[in-house]
């Protein structure tokens, strides 16, 4: 059974379809520990299927390295075997990246490398994109520039807020989440070897 931990900044509600999921006996994955940089709503999930949290809170720490370092002792304590960023709006520092690489993934409201950053979904507003999408990609050093694990294309509509976009945005990032982690779990994706859950395994 894959392990994972979560890592949220916001309402998490990427998250509670994650754990909607594994809370299926059938799933592949379970998960064993939120967590945050914040007092984050979306925490109350967690709560909600029982399962333990922890904030390191940014503004807590003079350096992101100061953070990551908590962080990084925070995830040892829990040993997971995947980590989700899901809505954590904070980069990781390199060593963090370095300690658990290529075990972390990451949700994006874009179709990568297409509107990477914390404004994926305005970004792709503000150029007047007919299309946006929705990523999930293993994180590495840069700024959402990792490998695509899985990603699929969403019309941006004429009327469109960045809310009504982002709405329709994540309920596909939730899948495409679910599938991967499934993916990873079962063996049918393996990190670092390049393939897509797509692809059949070499
Ligand atoms: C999600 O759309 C996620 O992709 C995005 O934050 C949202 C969190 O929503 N992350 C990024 O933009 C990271 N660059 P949620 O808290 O409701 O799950």
């Amino acid at each position: 059974m894959l392990t994972v931990a979560v890592l949220i900044s916001g309402t998490g509600s990427n998250l509670r379809a994650l754990l909607e999921a594994a809370s299926d006996p059938g799933f592949p994955a379970r998960i064993v520990v939120v967590g945050a940089d914040r007092e984050a709503e979306g925490l109350a999930h967690a709560e909600d299927f029982g399962i333990p949290s922890f904030t390191v809170p940014w503004s807590a720490h003079e350096s992101r390295e100061a953070w990551g370092a908590e962080l990084d002792a925070q995830l040892r304590v829990w040993r997971p075997d995947l980590i989700v960023l899901s809505g954590l709006m904070r980069l990781l520092p390199a060593a963090v990246v370095a300690a658990w690489a290529p075990r972390i993934i990451n949700t994006h409201p874009a179709y990568l490398p297409e509107f990477p950053g914390a404004h994926g979904v305005r970004d792709a507003l503000a150029a007047g994109a007919a299309q946006t999408g929705a990523s999930v990609i293993v994180v590495d050093d840069g700024v959402d520039t990792g490998p695509i694990l899985a990603q699929e294309r969403v019309d941006v509509l004429a009327d469109d807020t960045e809310h009504t976009l982002h709405e329709r945005i994540k309920p596909v990032e939730r899948r495409l989440l679910i599938d991967v982690v499934r993916a990873i779990a079962t063996g049918e994706l393996v990190l670092g070897s390049g393939a897509r859950p797509s692809e059949p395994s070499a």
